[in-house]
């Protein structure tokens, strides 16, 4: 489509990002409170040590309630519990794909945001740990939307939602005894933010052509977004995609994991998911705080903030890159900025790049599931193997990714500039390993002609 700004744009695509953010935001918010929210843990589950805690002063984080096992279970299902909403979500995708554009689904996804939101914050009023939990759950339930759109904007929007909860989270705003409520409450606020703005924005162009067939009203709603201008070409190029979709027939779940054509690519696209989540990333972002005070750095919480700033410019220069000169730290600003290079933005648009049409959706369904599979094990046993392997623990991470790096240099393919015939030929059979029955050699014949997701 023809590329021009008029507000209506911005703004669309600023409320969209906002999905993205408040994804961020609950990815980063659990991190800097950490200690606090656990001391109320501690406190419910009758097993907070008052005495220890007054010895040591303030800020004391009382050592003997975080040795209690049931203290360290919960808050890792505080922090893991959100995976577990967006593994359930990602079997959603084709269903909200049929509401995307539709303001009012995104609006009825929000209620859950809004109440994920609530639970939160009146988690004070009731038994926090199961109310920070099942909140979090709904939370990442409610990621589904996100799952839609996965250009570099939206995982700049992740990136900038990420700090900005690593922001509020210092302890003088709303990372506190008084407030952390409050602070993980929050998450659900873009959510209401965004509800706003959708009375302002037009419907989706192509949810109105492609999905209910409505030219005129398409037209229109071009023309809202992009100002008066010649709109025929923007109408052939949606359906020209409307023609294409009709092509191939969608391809079931089961149906894409039985089929030993895609056999290559899906191996390769939850390879790439798998990578990116054992990469380790996420144990940064939900616990650096707390792996810089173990590596004795004086003042974690600002350590993790540097960890999001750093997080934001190297999503923001993508392609180039600069040298680090820091030295516990640099190390891992070095790792975050490096993952925002490859790994981080990559593997959500490979899997749209080397599937076509109707195998595309199933495999997205697959790819976010394995994604936020591997992001719940990380959230949930990284404190364990933190505590088993003390500072040793990333080398189990570097190991893993070494591994990751060969597989990813032998058989994942350049999508670059590439045509989509170019890029499925590398994942055919090898000659003499014919499709086993005639609905694959139909799914061969409808490859996509370009790599264009
Ligand atoms: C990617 C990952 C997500 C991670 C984020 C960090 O979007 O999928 O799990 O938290 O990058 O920037």
């Amino acid at each position: 489509m023809e590329k021009q700004l008029t507000g209506t744009l911005a703004l669309a695509v600023f409320t969209a990002a906002l999905g993205s953010l408040q994804m961020g935001y609950s990815l980063g918010v659990i991190n800097a409170p950490q200690k606090i929210i656990e001391r109320h843990y501690a406190r419910s589950l009758g097993v907070y040590n008052e005495e220890v805690a007054r010895r040591e002063g303030e800020n004391a984080t009382g050592h003997e309630e975080h040795s209690d096992p049931s203290v360290v279970m919960y808050w890792s299902l505080s922090v893991a519990s959100f995976s577990v909403g967006g593994m359930i979500s990602s079997f959603l995708v084709s269903f909200v794909g049929d509401l995307r554009g539709r303001i009012k689904g995104m609006l009825a996804i929000n209620v859950l945001a809004v109440t994920a939101g609530l639970l939160m914050a009146l988690a004070k009023m009731g038994t926090p740990y199961l109310m920070v939990i099942a909140g979090r759950a709904i939370m990442g339930l409610y990621c589904v939307k996100y799952r839609g759109a996965m250009g570099a904007l939206h995982q700049l929007a992740i990136v900038i939602g990420i700090l900005l909860s690593q922001v509020i989270g210092l302890e003088f705003l709303l990372g506190n005894d008084d407030m952390w409520h409050i602070l993980l409450g929050l998450s659900g606020a873009p959510a209401l933010l965004q509800s706003l703005l959708l009375f302002l924005c037009p419907e989706s162009p192509r949810y109105l052509y492609i999905n209910q067939g409505k030219v005129e009203e398409a037209c229109k709603s071009l023309k809202r977004l992009k100002g008066d201008y010649d709109t025929s070409k923007d109408i052939a190029e949606m359906k020209a995609e409307k023609e294409e979709a009709t092509k191939e027939a969608k391809m079931s779940l089961l149906r894409l994991l039985r089929s030993s054509m895609y056999r290559q690519q899906l191996f390769v696209a939850l390879m790439m998911h798998f990578s990116q989540q054992f990469s380790g990333i996420n144990a940064i972002f939900y616990y650096s705080t707390s792996i810089f005070k173990t590596a004795g750095v004086s003042q974690p919480v600002y350590a993790t903030i540097g960890v999001g700033v750093i997080n934001i410019i190297f999503t923001l220069v993508s392609d180039a890159y600069s040298w680090m000169s820091y030295l516990s730290m640099a190390a891992i600003f070095m790792f975050v900025s490096f993952f925002e290079i490859g790994p981080g933005p990559i593997p959500w648009f490979i899997v749209a790049e080397i599937f076509s049409q109707g195998p595309r959706p199933a495999a997205i369904a697959l790819a976010g599931f394995c994604n936020w599979t591997c992001n719940f094990i990380i959230g949930m046993c990284f404190p364990y193997l933190a505590e088993l392997c003390g500072s040793y623990v990333f080398v189990i991470f570097a190991v893993l990714l070494f591994g990751f790096t060969l597989f990813i240099f032998f058989r994942v393919p350049e999508t670059k500039g590439k045509t989509f015939e170019e890029i499925s030929a590398v994942f055919q059979p090898k000659r003499g390993a014919q499709p086993s029955n005639s609905s694959e050699e139909a799914e061969m014949v409808h490859l996509k002609s370009s790599s264009e997701a």
